[in-house]
């Protein structure tokens, strides 16, 4: 069993019930934090990602909530918090593509990328700093709480055919370090994943044919894919005290997407 860095601590992860904030929930579970596990429309997947978490021994619950919507995000912060008396870690985790040639996007394609990736992680971070400023430090950590962004490589890389999806991502990283800056007076944490490749539904298309997987693993320096268990470990570290001294900051987890890979054939 993995070390238990989190005992006594919760978390929320939002979009919990499928790919990496599944991942993410199971991994915060088996480093001893119970977990609320947020999802949008597939309660039964929810629904075993508890179950999962339960037979570590950890309390979990799952609950429904549109994170674009200001009073679902209240009702989703209530229900956690009466779970488990308060919340230590938020992993904002939440997100959509609705990729389109940037001359053909509809605005409702660009509004619904930038309400559930932006708006959605305003929303979350906001709740969770007022949850943990109203209750002050505890002795589980060494800060009075941790947020976790869920950020994109495309937040550095621009990506044609995928303008809403590359702009929600560039704004996670301004209003991440923004509120990192305004937080850290009040011992709150606030730091981002930004993950390369990582296999799951929302980018099964990359992946799921030889041809779309070759492609794929040209611009990936390292040779695989990842998995959610790549993120989930990274979530752990910065939820822990391991990272206590970290805020405002991005941790790229791609096997070197980020590394100009077209560079290692020339230039
Ligand atoms: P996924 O499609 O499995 O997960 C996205 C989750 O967000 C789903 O559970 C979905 O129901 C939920 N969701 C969507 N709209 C919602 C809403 N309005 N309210 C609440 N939940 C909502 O895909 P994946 O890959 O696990 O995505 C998770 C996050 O990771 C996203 O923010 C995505 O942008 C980010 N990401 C994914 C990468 C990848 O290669 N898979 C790479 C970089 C970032
Ligand atoms: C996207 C995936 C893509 C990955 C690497 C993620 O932000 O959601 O579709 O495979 O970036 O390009």
């Amino acid at each position: 069993m993995a070390e238990q860095v989190l005992a006594g601590q919760s978390a929320l992860v939002t979009g919990g019930s499928s790919g990496i904030g599944a991942g993410i929930a199971v991994a915060l579970a088996a480093a001893g934090a119970d977990v609320a596990v947020n999802y949008h429309s597939g309660e039964q997947a929810a629904l075993e990602i508890v179950e999962q978490i339960m037979a570590m021994g950890r309390k979990a619950i799952a609950v429904q909530a549109d994170v674009g919507d200001e009073r679902s995000v209240a009702a989703l912060f209530e229900q956690s918090v009466a779970a488990f008396g308060t919340l230590d870690i938020v992993v904002s985790n939440a997100g959509l593509q609705q990729d389109a040639a940037f001359v053909e996007m509809s605005l409702a394609q660009w509004n619904q990328v930038i309400a559930t990736n932006l708006t959605g992680m305003f929303l979350c971070c906001q709740q969770a700093a007022r949850e943990f400023l109203r209750r002050g430090l505890r002795p589980v950590s060494k800060a009075r709480g941790k947020i976790i962004c869920m950020s994109s490589v495309h937040e550095a890389i621009p990506w044609a055919g995928h303008a809403n999806y590359a702009a929600s991502k560039g704004g996670i990283k301004a209003m991440m370090e923004t509120i990192a800056q305004e937080l850290a007076p009040q011992r709150i944490r606030v730091n981002s994943i930004a993950p390369g490749a990582i296999r799951t539904p929302i980018n099964s298309d990359a992946w799921n044919t030889p041809e779309a997987l070759k492609q794929l693993l040209k611009m990936i320096p390292y040779g695989r894919v990842g998995e959610a268990g790549d993120i989930g470990n990274t979530a752990v570290w910065l939820a822990s005290d391991a990272s206590d001294y970290m805020t405002g900051q991005t941790l790229f987890i791609d096997g070197g997407m980020t590394l100009y890979p077209e560079f290692a054939r020339g230039g």
